[in-house]
């Protein structure tokens, strides 16, 4: 592998994020974090969706113009991910030039090609989805069954994309192509909706939606939505705008999506670039829901979360404790949900008595016994070879993006460095000075694994691995490490720590001193 490209879904901007959104990012972050760590460069695109009837609906009641109300929630979720440590590489707006380019240039070069025609069409069309529903689609109430409301008759005459064209083509290609569609229980769900396809509308009268990129040379035409949308990916690899960086980085290697838009992503975007002789990506990876308290987050329930809220509420320095939470809150792919209390117990057990406290008193004892020398380096031992293998199953978990069992795969690490303190009981060692070099042992293996899981850890937790870092006084910067180079016997002989650098690299939500500082 020569490099990574990962993109995320692009967000509405008709509402603020909230944490379902922050999941996908979070995620698509962890994953790329990890991808530096290997030494590959890595491309990591984001970015919203400003067009379509929704959000110049949302614009008009509040009474701005629909770009300035873009505007405002595009930085909302810079904001956002700002917050939460999230490192992309561009971060694309659809009502952006290049884009708009890139949209009229596919949509002229399809026209021209025959694979984009005009008709007159009646449908069913759905503004929560963006999209004309199957009458088969909808429940027996004929609503919507994502949003469970009632679609719009509409009759227009619309473009037309030749999506038949490319059904054979792309069942092929899901049958054939080993990690299309991650996880690979989802293909079949894809095969089964591939077998309705007609072709699909492509564009929306100009009276209907206005604010949208309009169709080339057909002003009365606007662009729908999810033809811009998909494109993004492209465009923000440079396509027609940056010959170089396309080259490098094209195809994408992750599509990461919910899976509420998997039928967007494995079916009308692997047909358009088929139609547009663009390679195809290499993996769709579907994430699924994050659900409050068991229910699904809406506006209506009035349990919406903003990452934020989590991060004021908890008066938390930073957003690991959210980023892990959501990354081991269920198994990468299924439905996962939030509480305070699942999120409280899940940081405080993990982060806190497991991680912080092992770091916290083995750099103690280190302190007490040896004034916070290293006086020895172990060689090969059980927990050496813990720490390696752990290194592996992390890289083969992210291999399959099932980065819930690579996050657990380092807590369980951290897990055996706690048994193996209590079992060599350090402190009762200490008591005769002929035990003392194993003192020295014991403290070795246990702040060398520590440095083990900063390292591995940091995709997940980035703050938390820094501070684990600068603790033992090591050299440079987590993130600079590479996988390649995390060997056993990196941790050298020296001081590393004295009375007052030791600290707890993170706080008990309910924590005394995390009280404290709330004060403050
Ligand atoms: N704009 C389209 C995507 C276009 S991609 C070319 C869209 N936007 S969205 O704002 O509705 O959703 C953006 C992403 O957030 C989607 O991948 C969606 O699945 C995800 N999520 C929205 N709510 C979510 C949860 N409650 N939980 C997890 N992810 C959720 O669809």
């Amino acid at each position: 592998m020569n490099k990574f490209y990962i993109t995320t879904a692009i967000d509405y901007v008709n509402a603020p994020p909230h944490i379902g959104h922050a999941y996908e990012k979070i995620a698509t972050d962890v994953i790329a974090k990890h991808y530096r760590q290997r030494g590959i460069p890595v491309f990591f695109l984001t970015g919203t969706d400003e067009h379509g009837i929704k959000i110049q609906r949302t614009a008009a009641e509040k009474g701005i113009s629909p770009q300035e109300f873009c505007d405002e929630t595009a930085n909302k979720f810079k904001e956002a991910w700002e917050l939460l440590n999230i490192k992309y590489d561009r971060f694309i707006r659809t009502t952006e030039p290049d884009h708009e380019r890139v949209v009229q240039h596919i949509f002229k070069t399809l026209v021209d090609k025959g694979d984009i025609y005009k008709a007159s069409y009646t449908g069913l069309y759905c503004t929560g989805c963006e999209a004309f529903l199957n009458p088969r689609e909808l429940t027996e109430e004929g609503l919507c069954p994502n949003h469970k409301t009632k679609p719009q008759e509409i009759k227009e005459e619309n473009y037309f994309f030749k999506l038949t064209k490319y059904k054979d083509r792309l069942k092929n290609h899901i049958k054939n192509t080993p990690g299309f569609i991650m996880p690979e229980y989802r293909a079949n769900e894809v095969l089964n909706q591939l077998k309705d396809v007609e072709d699909i509308s492509v564009s929306r009268s100009k009276e209907s939606v206005s604010w949208g990129i309009p169709v080339p040379d057909d002003e009365s035409q606007i662009i729908y939505v999810w033809i811009d949308a998909l494109s993004n990916y492209i465009t923000g690899a440079g396509y027609l705008n940056n010959d170089e960086l396309f080259r490098q980085f094209w195809p994408a290697d992750v599509h990461m999506i919910g899976k509420d838009i998997l039928k967007f992503h494995a079916i009308y975007w692997p047909a358009l670039l088929m139609a547009m002789e663009i390679p195809l990506p290499r993996t769709i990876l579907a994430h699924g829901w994050i659900t409050i308290d068991q229910s699904k987050m809406s506006k209506s329930l009035g349990n919406v979360i903003a990452p934020k809220t989590i991060i004021d509420a908890y008066n938390l320095e930073n957003g690991d404790p959210l980023r892990y939470f959501l990354m081991t809150t269920t198994p990468f792919g299924r439905d996962g949900n939030y509480s305070d209390e699942e999120f409280k117990n899940k940081v405080n057990a993990d982060l806190a008595n497991n991680l912080g406290n092992l770091l916290n008193r083995s750099l103690s004892m280190l302190v007490k016994y040896f004034d916070g020398h290293i006086t020895t380096e172990t060689g090969f031992s059980e927990i050496a070879q813990m720490a390696e293998s752990t290194k592996q199953t992390v890289i083969e978990k992210f291999n399959t993006y099932d980065l819930t069992e690579a996050a657990e795969a380092i807590i369980s690490l951290v897990d055996t460095a706690n048994k193996y303190t209590n079992e060599q009981a350090p402190w009762a060692l200490a008591k005769d000075e002929a035990t003392m070099p194993q003192v020295g042992q014991v403290l070795y293996n246990v702040l060398e694994t520590m440095r083990f899981v900063s390292v591995l850890i940091y995709p997940f937790t980035p703050n938390i691995a820094q501070a684990i870092w600068e603790q033992m006084s090591l050299p440079g910067n987590v993130f600079d490490v590479l996988l390649s180079e995390l060997k056993w016997g990196g941790l050298k002989q020296g001081k590393i720590a004295s009375q007052d650098t030791v600290k707890p690299v993170f706080l008990r939500l309910d924590s005394e001193l995390a009280g404290e500082k709330k004060k403050k």
